[in-house]
């Protein structure tokens, strides 16, 4: 491609050729950019000092002169430049050092693709914008204007700021597709907003603000040439709103939504509050929204997908085991439900609710493993039964261990009937050595087990299951998830079952 097609200069700096190279080839190729490497901090101040760059990438050790001196004499050189710091997340504190300095951001590595190219083009657009509103200053616009528009500014990234963790908080997608209407008509204060996906051939309004949320049909419409053009258009006043097909009586901004090169919905904008027409940085925001927007819901979509196969798979395991012991399933069930009031209590974040919804459901999973001689026997165990009953953690851990991403839940598996004075097994661990929602499966496992009637003992009273879960707090138990349970689980009626556990 002709160097009068790139988007911009990029100098990077590292003395790991490979790193230097990797980053030169992804931002060359990938992103469009001419690029310029340097060896150490010092070949860097040369290339900047003859030639001029849009924005420069540099590690931190280098010989010579390092990245934090690189940074300092860059500022003298160069002030406008913006700098990225490269650096491994053992040195992030120096990123953040760095970024006190006069740094603008920060990449780690191992580097991301996507991450890459998109931090150089938001850099490259927000410097863009501070060079417009400074070069302001020397013009007709007077120093409170200028500080008038960097307030707007500042509130304008802080709200885009609040709507990024808004829709962080987002875990499932048909909550992001209520939600995008309303929070970009807030973040641009515009009153007509509206959200569709493509749907067969019709644009899928899922939410909307002052126009109507019904399906558009796409082709013909002004709204297939933004799908097929992948590009945000702007319609000006006067035309025919797609919604309404009215003139419009301010301008309509459409932005796509993409899934790598792949247009899945449209983002509405029109009735800015003010009735001007769009400006470069309102465009420029709506255009961030949509894109955390779309890469959120396709986070989500991935998650959902994988995490409903393998869910299905393990239920389906879950459910052998129900054919041969339906005590098992119905304890995995209810051990689940009294673990989560107990996290409750503890205020446990939603990575580790999911740990152990899914642990708890799948703690006695190794039960697979023992033979129905000794998991049904009805009456006493053998030394040798037991410890093949014990078996069972071990062999859960096993099961779990070819799918990959479910570490934590492993742990749980293995490590549900360990005691807090290490006296348990599998392996003997004790107190925080053993994962806090295996210590608590093993209040929630013990007081269902205590209260559930099984063909070998009565069922013990709530009370009285309570009183010995307080007489081994200390010992098989940690005794803060012991007062945890007693909060809310002991209050409740609890149903019985019969079985073995
Ligand atoms: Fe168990």
């Amino acid at each position: 491609m002709p160097d009068t097609e790139k988007k911009g200069r990029v100098l990077i700096i590292d003395d790991d050729p490979g790193v230097r190279d990797l980053l030169s080839q992804i931002l060359s190729d990938v992103g469009n950019y001419e690029t310029e490497v340097a060896a150490d901090g010092f070949d860097g101040l040369e290339k900047i000092r003859s030639n001029g760059y849009d924005i420069v990438f540099t590690d931190l050790k280098m010989p010579r002169l390092n990245g934090m001196d690189f940074l300092k004499k860059s500022r003298e050189i160069a002030p406008s430049t913006p700098v990225v710091i490269l650096t491994g997340v053992s040195s992030m504190e120096v990123a953040v050092a760095a970024m006190r300095k006069g740094a603008c951001d920060f990449i780690t590595k191992p580097f991301k693709l996507d991450k890459i190219v998109a931090t150089t083009e938001r850099i490259l657009g927000e410097w863009k914008l501070y060079g417009r509103l400074a070069s302001a200053r020397g013009s007709d616009a007077s120093l409170k204007m200028l500080n008038a528009e960097l307030f707007k500014r500042l509130q304008e990234i802080g709200a885009l700021h609040s709507i990024s963790i808004e829709v962080d908080r987002c875990h499932e997608n048909k909550e992001i597709y209520a939600r995008v209407a309303g929070m970009a008509a807030k973040l641009l204060a515009v009153n007509e907003v509206s959200f569709g996906l493509l749907e067969g051939g019709d644009l899928a309004v899922k939410s909307a603000v002052g126009v109507p949320a019904a399906s558009l049909p796409v082709a013909g419409s002004f709204f297939e040439s933004v799908i097929g053009g992948k590009k945000h258009q702007i319609l000006d006043v006067g035309r025919p709103s797609p919604h309404t097909g009215a003139a419009l009586e301010s301008q309509l901004l459409a932005i796509p939504l993409l899934v790598g090169d792949d247009v899945f919905g449209v983002l509405c904008l029109s009735g800015k509050a003010d009735g001007a027409a769009f400006s470069e940085e309102e465009v420029y925001i709506a255009i961030n929204l949509a894109r955390k927007v779309a890469s959120k819901i396709e986070n989500n979509a991935l998650y959902e997908v994988f995490f409903n196969n393998i869910v299905a798979t393990l239920k389906s395991l879950i459910t052998t085991i129900g054919a041969r012991d339906s005590y098992t399933k119905e304890h995995s069930e209810r051990v689940t439900k009294y673990g989560l009031r107990i996290a409750e209590v503890l205020g446990l974040g939603a990575e580790e609710i999911d740990t152990l919804r899914f642990g708890g459901y799948l703690h006695d999973i190794g039960k697979i493993g023992v033979r129905d001689t000794v998991l049904l026997k009805p009456g006493g165990l053998t030394e040798e039964e037991i410890r093949e009953i014990q078996l069972h953690t071990v062999i859960g851990d096993e099961i779990i261990k070819p799918i990959r991403f479910f570490e934590k839940e492993r742990k749980i598996i293995r490590h549900h009937h360990e005691r807090f004075d290490g006296a348990g097994y599998p392996d003997g661990i004790g107190r925080e050595e053993i994962p806090a929602i295996a210590r608590i499966l093993a209040v929630a496992d013990t007081f269902d087990a205590m209260t559930s009637q099984r063909p070998y003992r009565m069922a013990l009273p709530r009370e009285a299951a309570v009183a010995e879960l307080n007489r081994c707090a200390g010992s098989q138990f940690d005794p803060e998830l012991v007062r945890a349970f007693e909060e809310t689980i002991a209050k409740e009626e609890i149903p019985h079952a019969i079985g073995r556990g």
